[in-house]
C-alpha cells in the first residue's frame, strides 16, 4: 500500500485505487504505471487519492474480482484513509459490481476505470453530438449494473458533470420493484438518445458533405491523452483550442483550416485522446470524432516523448487504430515535449510504419516550419498530378485551384493559364474538362 499525496485545494471526494496485475495476462502497461494513470483519471474527475495497493493474481475471483483476504486489507484502509469512493482500475462485470457493494456496505461508492473515463467524457462533452453519445454510453454502462447504489437518473447521467459513475451516496430505490421501474426508464432513455443522436448526426454528414466538397484534404490529430493534441493544433493555426493538463479535455472534434508552406492549404481536426484499456463499447462513443480519424487523409501521431510510458502509449494508439480500420492511413509520428527531454530524442521501434517523424516542442512553438513542411511533402504524395489549362474567362477555376491544389509551375500562352499541380483525388473529376495532361 502507498499513500499517495496530492497538493489540490478545492474540497474532493478522497477515492483509494486498486490495481490488479494477472499473471498470464500481456499488459501494456506495469501495474504500477497503470495506477498512476487511474490516479490521473481520478484526479481529472475531481477525485483525490488518498491511497492505493495492487493484487498479482493466477486468476480472478468469480465473485469479487479480488481475494477475500485482500478486500479487507482494502477496507482496513478505506478506514483509515477515510476513503469515500474506491476505484478499480479493471473494469468490473455487473456480477463483480453486485458483490463488491455486498461487501462493501453503503457509504462507500464503487466505480471501475470506465466509469470514471465516462464521468470524465461527461464533463468534458461540449457539442450536442458529444454530450448524447456521452450520455447513451452511460446508460448502456449501467443499465446491466443497477443495484441499490443505483439513485436518480438526473443526477447521474449526461451533463453537469455528474460524478456517479456506479452510484451516488443519499436516496435508495426500495428493492427489486424500484429497480424494474429504474431498468424501464434506462431503457426508454436509451431509445430516445439513439433517436436524438440519429437526428444530430444527419446534420452532421451534411456538413462533413460540404466540408468534403472544399476538396481540401483532411490532417487529423491522433495520440494518447495528454499528449499535446490541442495545443499541437493551437501551435499551428492559432486555433485557440481548449488545452490544459487534464486527460480527455478535447472530446469533439474540432476542424480548421491550416495553411501549408507556399499557399497551399488543408483541413485539420483535432480528436479524443486515446487511452489504454479503452472498452469498445467507449471508442463507439467517440463515433464524431473517430470518423474524423477514418476519413482522413493523413494522420498526425501525437505522442509525448518525455513520458517514460512513451512507447506503450504509442502502441495503444496503433491498436486502436486497428481497431478502427485506420492503420492504412499513412502518418506522421510527433515525438512532442522535446523541451522536457534531457537527453536526445529516445528511438521507437514503430517507426518504420510512418511516413515520416518531426521531433517538435508545441508549448515552445519549436519545429513547427518542419513539421508543417513535412506534413505538405506527405500529402503532396497522396495527390494526382495534372497539367491543365485554364482559359482566361474561367478566372474562377484558376484561383479555385490556387485553393485547393499544390501548384507547382504556372506558364501563360493565347489558350490561357498552364498549370502543373497536384489535386486531392476528390477534387480532380470537378476539373476534368481542363485536364490536358494526368501523369499519374
Ligand atoms: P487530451 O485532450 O487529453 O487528448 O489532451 P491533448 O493531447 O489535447 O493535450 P493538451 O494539448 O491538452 O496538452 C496537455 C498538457 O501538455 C498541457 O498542460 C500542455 O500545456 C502540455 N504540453 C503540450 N505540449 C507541450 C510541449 O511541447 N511541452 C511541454 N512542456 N508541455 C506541453
Amino acid at each position: 500500500m502507498t499513500q499517495v499525496h496530492q497538493t489540490n485545494n478545492f474540497p474532493a471526494e478522497r477515492g483509494y485505487l486498486v490495481g490488479i496485475a494477472l499473471q498470464q495476462e500481456h499488459a501494456l502497461l506495469t501495474v504500477e504505471d497503470s495506477l498512476a494513470e487511474l490516479a490521473l483519471l481520478a484526479q481529472t474527475a475531481g477525485i483525490r487519492v488518498v491511497g492505493q495497493t495492487f493484487q498479482r493474481l493466477r486468476q480472478i475471483n468469480p465473485k469479487t474480482l479480488i481475494g477475500s483476504g485482500k478486500l479487507q486489507e482494502i477496507l482496513d484502509d478505506v478506514a483509515l484513509y477515510d476513503a469515500a469512493v474506491l476505484i478499480f482500475d479493471e473494469e468490473l462485470s455487473p456480477r463483480h459490481q453486485r458483490e463488491l457493494e455486498k461487501q462493501l456496505g453503503e457509504e462507500l461508492r464503487l466505480l471501475d476505470r470506465s466509469a470514471l473515463i465516462l464521468d470524465i467524457f461527461a464533463q468534458h462533452a461540449r457539442t450536442s453530438e458529444g454530450v448524447l453519445q456521452v450520455e447513451l454510453a452511460q446508460y448502456e454502462y449501467r443499465l446491466p449494473r443497477l443495484t441499490r447504489q443505483w439513485t436518480h437518473l438526473a443526477r447521474q447521467a449526461g451533463g453537469g458533470g455528474a460524478r456517479g459513475g456506479s452510484g451516488g451516496v443519499g436516496l435508495r430505490g426500495p428493492g427489486e420493484t424500484q429497480l424494474e421501474v429504474d431498468r424501464r426508464e434506462i431503457t426508454r432513455k436509451i431509445t430516445k438518445l439513439k433517436r436524438d443522436l440519429e437526428h444530430v448526426r444527419a446534420h452532421r454528414h451534411l456538413h462533413r458533405r460540404r466540408r468534403q466538397s472544399s476538396g481540401l484534404p483532411l490532417v487529423a490529430l491522433v495520440g494518447y491523452t495528454n499528449a499535446g493534441k490541442s495545443t499541437l493544433i493551437n501551435a499551428l493555426t492559432n486555433a485557440g483550442v481548449y488545452a490544459a493538463d487534464q486527460l480527455f479535455a478535447t472530446l469533439d472534434p474540432t476542424t480548421r483550416r491550416l495553411q501549408l508552406p507556399n499557399r497551399r492549404e488543408a483541413l485539420i481536426s483535432d480528436t479524443v485522446g486515446f487511452i489504454q484499456k479503452l472498452p469498445t463499447t467507449l471508442i463507439a462513443a467517440f463515433q464524431a470524432t473517430l470518423e474524423e480519424v477514418i476519413e482522413a487523409d493523413l494522420l498526425l501521431h501525437v505522442v509525448d516523448a518525455s513520458h517514460p510510458n512513451a512507447a506503450q502509449h504509442i502502441e495503444a494508439v496503433e491498436d486502436t487504430l486497428a481497431e478502427i480500420d485506420a492503420s492504412a492511413i499513412p502518418r506522421i509520428l510527433v515525438l512532442n515535449k522535446t523541451d522536457q527531454l534531457a537527453g536526445p530524442v529516445p528511438k521507437f521501434s514503430l517507426i518504420d510504419t510512418y511516413q515520416g517523424t518531426a521531433a517538435i516542442s508545441a508549448k515552445e512553438a519549436q519545429g513547427i516550419d518542419e513539421l508543417l513542411h513535412l506534413i505538405r511533402d506527405t500529402l503532396e504524395t497522396r495527390m494526382t498530378a495534372l497539367e491543365v489549362v485554364i482559359p482566361y474567362q474561367t478566372g474562377q477555376v484558376y484561383s479555385d485551384l490556387y485553393d485547393k491544389g499544390y501548384i507547382e509551375s504556372e506558364q501563360t500562352d493565347q489558350s490561357g493559364w498552364r498549370l502543373t499541380l497536384r489535386l486531392p483525388e476528390d477534387a480532380r473529376d470537378n476539373y476534368r474538362q481542363f485536364v490536358v495532361v494526368e501523369r499519374f
